[in-house]
């Protein structure tokens, strides 16, 4: 059995794409490979709500019952653990990650960032896609690493910049990529673990 563990703060949307892939594509079956629970940072978290009627086991986690990064990391660590995974996905996971967790999880942790890396790391990618005046957007898989949003790439999906987008319409038309190529790169990276 091959665990997998979605780390969520909002919508879940990405995460969603990863469930319905591991429950209905071959690829999961012939890997065994099953999400076995999504945790959040926030108990809002729409995403909990789709992973609890998917039968997904869910955990709350609020890093503001906590005292520092680091003891919020190391608790977070613990429960990650208690499932025994293969492989951690961080789906729109809105905290950084002390060296300490990265290193702990390090070869078996994953992220979407929505830019083409190294383009646009960090927060408001799509408004500085468009202040910047690129043609091209999209998003990147990559392995996680200590520093933020630069580990090696896996996957990348392009889109173009249109002259009326907002950042909430290219937001948009590269999230439904994202739904294509994070669960793409699930498979590909458990198939190759
Ligand atoms: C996605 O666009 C993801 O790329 C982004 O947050 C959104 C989450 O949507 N992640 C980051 O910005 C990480 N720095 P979702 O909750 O619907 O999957």
């Amino acid at each position: 059995m091959k665990n997998i563990v979605i780390l969520i703060s909002g919508g879940g949307s990405n995460m969603a794409a990863i469930v319905r892939a591991a429950q209905q594509q071959e690829w999961a079956r012939r890997l065994d490979a099953r999400v076995a629970a999504v945790i959040s940072n926030k108990a809002d978290a729409q995403g909990l709500v789709f992973a609890r009627e998917h039968g997904i086991a869910t955990a709350v986690l609020n890093h503001k019952d906590f005292d520092s990064r680091e003891a919020f990391d190391a608790a977070l660590a613990q429960q990650i653990d208690s499932h025994e995974p293969a492989l951690v996905v961080l789906a729109g996971f809105m905290r950084i990650l002390t060296p300490g967790f990265v290193n702990h999880f390090a070869g078996r942790l994953l992220n979407i960032h929505p830019s083409l890396l190294p383009a646009f790391p960090g927060l408001h990618t799509h408004q500085r896609a468009i202040e910047a005046g690129c043609k091209f957007a999209g998003a990147t898989v990559h392995q996680v690493t200590a520093e933020l949003d630069v580990g090696p790439i896996l996957d990348q999906a392009v889109v173009p910049v249109l002259p009326e987008d907002t950042p909430q319409t290219l937001a948009a038309r590269v999230l439904t990529q994202e739904h294509i190529i994070y669960p793409r790169a699930v498979a590909h990276f458990l198939r190759h673990l």
